[in-house]
């Protein structure tokens, strides 16, 4: 066991070669409008889907790839594992330890990967399907002792899946299955691509819970790529949040909640996500459309008179049905119940831009009625015209 190391590494893909954009018909945006897109990362009539990645993942450490679709999460997991290769036009540098996987192919690095739709072998029942590899490589002796242990891991009921075919499985069952076939291969590195999208609500908490605990007793080196925090958090020690094929942070979800880097990763986690109000720097504050909300802040001198974004979770915003000091006259735009939460949301007009505060089950707000917002100083974020944190 041993850490994984990625050195400035980039995959690039000719623009039209992505079989997913010729069925969807997509063409690439011109270049002037990339950073608009957000998502993936187009130069030269390329996808830049990793564009200079550097990452450490420690010895045994779970780390969870967060991104919106097409920033390069599955590219990233094929990189790993050595199904995409870091040659002409790609480059960069592998490391697994002392060993250097840059050149070393993907069989050599013994890697175990499970996607979001199992791929199981469909017409070999469970067992089988665990058994294969060793089949492949002449090990078939190594089978009966392998399954057994690895069935003992995968906890009760498992050796029940063991005698039955996919189509006979439901769909958690069959990730069960699709988990323990990489397991019994003993893998340097895990990798898992979305794996639990397949499942209903239900069975998807059940299933993280399970590959959680089981990858804690392994201390199997993993990375969890997904596009819902949720799992993110659940899943990874640490969380990379990814956008147009490089990472924007990286760190718990705690470093990453308190202190986002940029608009982008402020933007991205939190449910609902932070408030971002356009307004301009003045006198250590922020000047809203009509409003000021002094910040006292002497890290705003630098910016003065530029465009600037107020951040302010929906947690913190403070409301109250009249004038308090320091308050502003905001309208109430609409209110939504989330009952198992015992909380509502309430989304309020700032001048033109939606805010949205979180507020306690019992309390009464109607739409089109004036309120009173207060934004507590301490919890305020400024991000600048470069969507860079400054505050
Ligand atoms: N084989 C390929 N040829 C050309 N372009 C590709 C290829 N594979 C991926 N891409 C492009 O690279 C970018 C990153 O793709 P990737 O599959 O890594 O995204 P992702 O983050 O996994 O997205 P999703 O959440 O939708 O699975 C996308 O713009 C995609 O269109
Ligand atoms: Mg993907």
């Amino acid at each position: 066991m041993a850490d994984v190391m990625l050195r400035d590494v980039r995959a690039v893909f000719k623009e039209d070669s992505d079989p997913a954009a010729v069925i969807f018909g997509q063409t690439a945006p011109k270049e002037e409008e990339s950073d608009l897109v957000g998502q993936a990362n187009y130069r030269d009539g390329q996808v830049y889907a990793i564009d200079g990645v550097d990452l450490d993942i420690k010895d045994g450490e779970s780390i969870a790839i967060l991104g919106p679709s097409g920033c390069g999460k599955s590219t990233m997991l094929r990189v790993i594992a050595g199904l995409i290769m870091l040659e002409t036009p790609n480059s960069g540098t592998i490391q697994y330890g002392e060993e250097n996987w840059t050149e070393l192919n993907a069989k050599d690095r013994r890697v175990g990967i499970v996607f979001q739709n199992y791929a199981l072998y469909p017409h070999m029942h469970s067992k089988k399907n665990l058994g294969f590899f060793f089949k492949m490589h002449k090990r078939e002796e190594e089978v009966d002792e392998r399954v057994e242990i690895v069935s003992k891991m995968m906890g009760v009921g498992f050796d029940q899946l063991l005698d039955r075919r996919p189509k006979a499985l439901s769909g958690g069952q069959q990730q069960r299955v699709a988990i323990a076939r990489c397991i019994v291969r003993d893998p340097t590195v895990f990798l898992f691509d979305e794996p639990l999208s397949n499942l209903d609500a239900k069975l998807r908490t059940r299933t993280r819970v399970e590959i959680k605990r089981l990858l804690r007793r392994f201390k199997i080196t993993t990375v969890y790529v997904t596009h819902d925090q949720t799992e993110a958090q659940a899943m990874g020690d640490r969380i990379a949040v990814m956008q147009a094929g490089k990472i924007q942070q990286l760190g718990t979800y705690r470093e990453i909640y308190d202190d986002p880097v940029n608009m982008f990763v402020a933007s991205f986690v939190g449910a609902p996500p932070m408030n971002l109000i356009p307004g301009k720097a003045e006198n250590g504050g922020v000047r809203l459309d009509g409003q000021f909300v002094d910040l006292r802040n002497d890290a705003l001198g630098g910016v003065e008179g530029q465009d600037v974004h107020l951040g302010i979770r929906p947690e913190s915003v403070l409301l109250s049905p009249h004038q308090v000091e320091g308050s502003m006259p905001v309208q109430v735009y609409w209110v939504e119940n989330h009952f198992s939460e015992q909380r509502k949301e309430v989304t309020l007009d700032f001048g033109g831009t939606r805010v949205i505060c979180k507020r306690p089950l019992e309390e009464e707000w109607d739409r089109n009625t004036t309120a009173y917002a207060t934004i507590p100083v301490e919890e305020s974020y400024v991000f600048g015209s470069d969507e860079r944190r400054i505050v």
